[in-house]
């Protein structure tokens, strides 16, 4: 539940269609507790829960959350195995909250590479929920911006191949369509938590016009409040797209 006075400072009218998460920070939390890097990937499932929450509560229609990125694959493997369970453990204790909540979950992202007993989950809650309308919940597994965009330009070199496109018609509409994202709207605001400020291989082509909100909480802490905050600087700021600030005021 959100706070209803900070609820109200929101406007509904102007929420993102699109949000995207680089949940960072859960093993500097952990440490700073005197613990395993682990402990703070347990704990980070907490504030997923609560933005998954915040989200479908107040309307947003897509939430896109980096989970595992391409070059985590480098991580100990001690790691990789503790994140790869506490996914299936989670997506098996969550699927019915998503049904109940009416929350569609995809992946994007490179999800051959994932252990098979994840695939299988995987593919089971995004079969079971795949009906629900309320809100997409996408996971990005074993991905990389530059990953979708080679996977894309493969595909696209096919088709050219294959006959079925000249390399004229490539533009922008093709090569959104070949993308992992190519179902979604682009993110109209990109979080990260941890206070890093960078992109570390996220949606590269997708966040071109992308609002970003960087705060220094750790993922794990990263509570409604902070969403809220973060949709607050969003509603704040003036999307220009290249045009001029006078241009968007007269209709
Ligand atoms: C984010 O937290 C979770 C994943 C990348 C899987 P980190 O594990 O990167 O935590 P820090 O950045 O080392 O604190
Ligand atoms: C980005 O965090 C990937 C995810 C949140 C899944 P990292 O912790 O892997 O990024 P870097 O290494 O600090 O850039
Ligand atoms: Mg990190």
């Amino acid at each position: 539940m959100i706070d209803p006075q900070l609820k109200a400072q929101i406007d509904p009218a102007r929420l993102p269609q699109h949000v995207a998460i680089i949940m960072d920070g859960n093993g500097r939390w952990a440490k700073q507790q005197g613990h395993l890097r682990v402990f703070g990937h347990k704990h980070g499932v907490k504030a997923v829960r609560s933005a998954i929450e915040t989200a479908t509560e107040l309307g947003i229609g897509y939430l896109t959350l980096y989970a595992f990125s391409t070059e985590n694959w480098n991580r100990p493997q001690f790691e990789i195995n503790a994140l790869m369970e506490l996914l299936v453990n989670t997506i098996e204790k969550e699927t019915p909250t998503l049904m109940k909540n009416g929350i569609r979950l995809e992946t994007i992202g490179n999800t051959d590479q994932l252990p098979k007993d994840c695939r299988q989950t995987l593919l089971k809650t995004v079969e079971k929920t795949k009906d629900n309308d309320r809100m997409t919940l996408i996971l990005a597994l074993s991905y990389s911006g530059r990953w979708d965009i080679i996977e894309a330009v493969r595909n696209i070199s096919k088709r050219i191949q294959s006959g079925d496109l000249q390399p004229d018609e490539i533009d922008e509409t093709v090569l959104n369509s070949a993308l992992n994202t190519a179902a979604y709207p682009n993110p109209d605001l990109l979080i990260r938590t941890s206070g890093e400020q960078r992109i570390s291989n996220f949606l590269l082509w997708e966040i071109a016009y992308s609002e970003i909100h960087f705060t220094p909480v750790l993922w794990p802490d990263f509570g409604v409040e902070d969403f809220c905050n973060a949709l607050l600087d969003f509603q704040s700021r003036e999307r220009r797209f290249g045009k001029t600030g006078e241009q968007l005021k007269t209709p």
